[in-house]
């Protein structure tokens, strides 16, 4: 099993190095524009493997997408980060020739791949992607539902008090601070309702600090945050490499599911090894699907900013 991580930036490299410690995978290529910068982050990597126990192989190549050749799955992080105060929706004009250019060159080489968009803003990117693509729906996912409905999990438990082992919750939407749509009526401390256990007010609390949760890290960091992302993408990763069938909430092309058409965001799915096996349906609240609306006009409209 052959996965490709373009951009060996933080979130990449982080991603990289979920991969291979959670050791299922026998090849990840790091591939970035920076001369000698994928090689590096890669030698680093595997000097760890004996120390973290891991055998995946990890190589580094300069632009050079022919290594990246026949990849089951390519992950793209490229494009800059937003710094304290910038909106993801800002990156559009820099990283969408970026992420033009990266997918056109994986899908040359790699075309049977599932591709993994993670670079911002990044509704809008995955739709790029199946624009410049035209690789079939399944197989182009983007990535913010798992790492926002981490984040989500993160403030539940504080909330609540509990490990977070004991709490789950979806996030679904746009990857916007505006745009996530945290379903706090869904969310549960072992299967028994959060609003059991805490005030609505308490529960929009954290719906609200999970909106922000990549904004209060840029903040804090200077930088966007790198080790959740490249967690959550692990996990995307491993679910589509070991054919978990798993559901994560992704970034998808809609065709009338939640009423929704001809754009790329936030719902649940279930992975395995075709990309997106099965779009899942789930009743909303009238203010989550009120809420699911505006962010979907939001995404549009950023979606209307490409210069395709
Ligand atoms: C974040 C970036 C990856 O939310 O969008 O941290």
């Amino acid at each position: 099993m052959k996965i490709t991580v373009v951009g060996a930036g933080a979130v990449g490299a982080s991603c990289a190095e979920y991969i291979a410690i959670k050791n299922f995978a026998s090849e990840v290529v790091l591939l970035d524009i920076k001369q000698g910068y994928a090689e590096g982050k890669a030698m680093d990597l595997m000097q760890c493997a004996s120390l973290n126990g891991f055998d995946t192989k990890i190589t580094g190549s300069t632009n050079d997408y022919a290594k990246t050749a026949d990849s089951h799955i390519c992950v793209i992080t490229s494009g800059i980060p937003r710094k304290p105060g910038m909106t993801r929706e800002e990156l559009i004009g820099i990283n969408a020739g970026i992420v033009k250019t990266v997918s056109e060159n994986l899908v040359k080489y790699s075309p049977e791949t599932v591709l993994i968009v993670v670079s911002n803003p990044m509704d809008t990117m995955t739709y790029l992607a199946h624009q410049v693509t035209g690789l079939p729906k399944n197989r182009i996912i983007g990535m913010g539902g798992a790492l926002d409905s981490a984040r989500f999990k993160y403030r539940l438990a504080e909330a609540l008090e509990a490990p977070i082992s004991d709490v789950d919750g979806m996030v679904i939407g746009g990857h916007s601070d505006v745009g996530m749509v945290p379903l706090i009526s869904h969310a549960t401390r072992n299967s028994i309702k959060a609003s059991e256990f805490i005030s609505q007010e308490r529960l929009e609390q954290v719906k609200n600090d999970t909106k922000v949760g990549g904004a209060t890290l840029t903040k804090l960091l200077g930088t966007s945050a790198w080790y959740a992302p490249g967690a959550a993408v692990s996990g995307l990763v491993q679910a589509i490499a070991c054919d978990q069938k798993k559901i994560f909430p992704c970034s998808v092309l809609l065709d009338g599911e939640y009423g929704l058409k001809d754009l790329c965001i936030g719902v649940p799915v279930i992975l395995g090894t075709n990309g997106i096996e099965k779009i899942i349906q789930i009743e909303l609240s009238e203010a989550d699907k009120i809420h699911l609306e505006t962010s979907a006009e939001g995404v549009k409209k950023t979606n209307g900013l490409l210069d395709m």
